[in-house]
């Protein structure tokens, strides 16, 4: 028996059956032990061969091959993770009533593992009432469905039931696989988070700029958790070049103030604000409309800088919301852990979240360590590893501090 963590990736016939070709990459490429199995329907999108050959397991779409290891009930009985991706509205109306017409059907029957649906769809066959009525019943079930995305669909169309992009279903399944069933407790539903991410650029002139190095990634990783636990999650980003997270409102910005603004105004009704942007304490005081010359064959201009407005102290300081918790990131070259209480007590957040970062360090990697100050005094450190477990660990943090109110609103 295999010690890796078993999958099985369940397939139907939508058209985004080849973008499961990635995700079945990231998958097997990250040590996890990958079982196919799709629908006959998705056998006209993406042959057997392939799925085989990528999986390096036998693919079959009924119950009626090897009858002797009885596939129809091992292989959802041996699953740690069962993800559905795409998943059709025919699958998920089959989940939903508990049909076994096939092997993946009766997989999902027998799997009692957490079990993950990507749908994929037209916006009306999504919208449709019998498809709604279908995800809430599964996520009554406790089967978590991931939201789909909103842009291009089959065609010239665009509109809500996007496949998501497979690494963020990847960084999903991850997560579920880390997390077990706590994965699925919806402990932030009812709320509404905001999350900054990325690196604000001071324009210089029309072609440079002032930047940073922050990827966006911790930023991301946070709004993707955070959409996972049942908030409604605005993501402010910062010029990350990242694909929009399922089930987030995505609001792009490019500068310090462009960002202050999206901050203030998504602020005025949110439960917690998280400011994991790297915003530019200095902007060019003068922004040249024309590209700035060599000053002769020596010469170089002189830049004057002017302070930006300090986001994190602003909100900290204003708190647009009753009761709202506000955790600001501080990334420092030395003197780490002094320079972050310091930072803690001189913006006034109630959580900061003290990482060391350099050139190889943190910035663009997928993982990342840290220590969560908090206003109360606590110390919450954070062992190496993905951006994704250290994002959880902060919500942890954040839901301990939302309060009774928010208590009530749980379902
Ligand atoms: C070209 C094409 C694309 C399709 N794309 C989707 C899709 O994205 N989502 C969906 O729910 N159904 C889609 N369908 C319809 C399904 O293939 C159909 O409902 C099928 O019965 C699903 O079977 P399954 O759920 O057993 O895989 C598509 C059909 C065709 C011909």
């Amino acid at each position: 028996m295999s010690s890796k963590p078993e999958v099985v990736l369940g397939v139907s016939g939508g058209i985004a059956a080849y973008k499961a070709c990635e995700l079945l990459r990231r998958l097997t490429e990250s040590g996890h032990d990958v079982r196919v199995v799709p629908t006959d329907s998705a056998l006209h999108f993406v042959g057997a061969a392939t799925w085989s050959a990528l999986s390096g397991n036998p693919v079959s779409t009924e119950v009626w091959d090897s009858v002797h290891e009885v596939p129809h009930v091992r292989i959802g009985q041996h699953a740690d993770l069962v993800i559905v991706a795409p998943a059709t509205a025919d699958m998920l109306a089959k989940a939903a009533h508990g049909l076994a017409d096939d092997l993946l059907t009766n997989t999902l029957l027998t799997a009692r593992c957490p079990v993950v649906f990507a749908p994929a769809m037209h916006t009306e066959m999504w919208e449709h009432p019998a498809t709604q009525e279908n995800v809430a019943t599964l996520r009554r079930r406790g089967a978590l469905v991931i939201e789909p995305a909103v842009g291009r669909l089959t065609g010239v169309d665009t509109g809500k039931g996007r496949f998501p992009d497979p690494a963020e279903i990847f960084e999903y399944a991850r997560r579920v696989l880390a997390r077990g069933a706590a994965a699925a407790t919806a402990d932030l539903a009812g709320t509404h988070v905001v999350v900054s991410a990325g690196g604000t650029r001071e324009p210089l002139d029309p072609v440079r700029f002032l930047g940073n190095r922050s990827s966006g990634k911790q930023g991301y990783a946070l709004a993707r958790t955070a959409a996972a636990r049942g908030a409604r999650v605005t993501l402010l980003s910062a010029n990350a070049a990242l694909p929009d997270p399922a089930g987030v409102d995505v609001v792009h910005v490019g500068t310090a103030v462009q960002l202050r603004e999206a901050v203030l105004k998504a602020a005025a009704d949110a439960d917690a604000v998280v400011m994991a942007a790297a915003v530019a304490d200095f902007r060019p005081a003068v922004y040249a409309p024309g590209k700035i010359k060599k000053q002769g064959d020596s010469g170089a201009p002189t830049v004057e800088l002017v302070r930006n407005p300090d986001i994190l102290a602003e909100i900290s300081g204003e708190r647009p919301r009753v009761g709202q918790v506000v955790v600001g990131f501080a990334a420092e070259t030395d003197d780490v852990l002094a320079n972050g209480r310091a930072k803690l007590a001189r913006k006034g957040c109630d959580l900061l979240v003290v990482n060391e970062v350099g050139e190889r360090r943190t910035f663009g990697a997928e993982e990342n360590e840290a220590v969560i100050l908090a206003a109360d005094g606590s110390e919450t450190p954070v062992p190496y590893g993905p951006k994704e477990a250290l994002a959880d660990r902060i919500w942890d943090e954040v839901a301990l501090r939302l309060g009774p109110a928010h208590a009530e609103r749980l379902p």
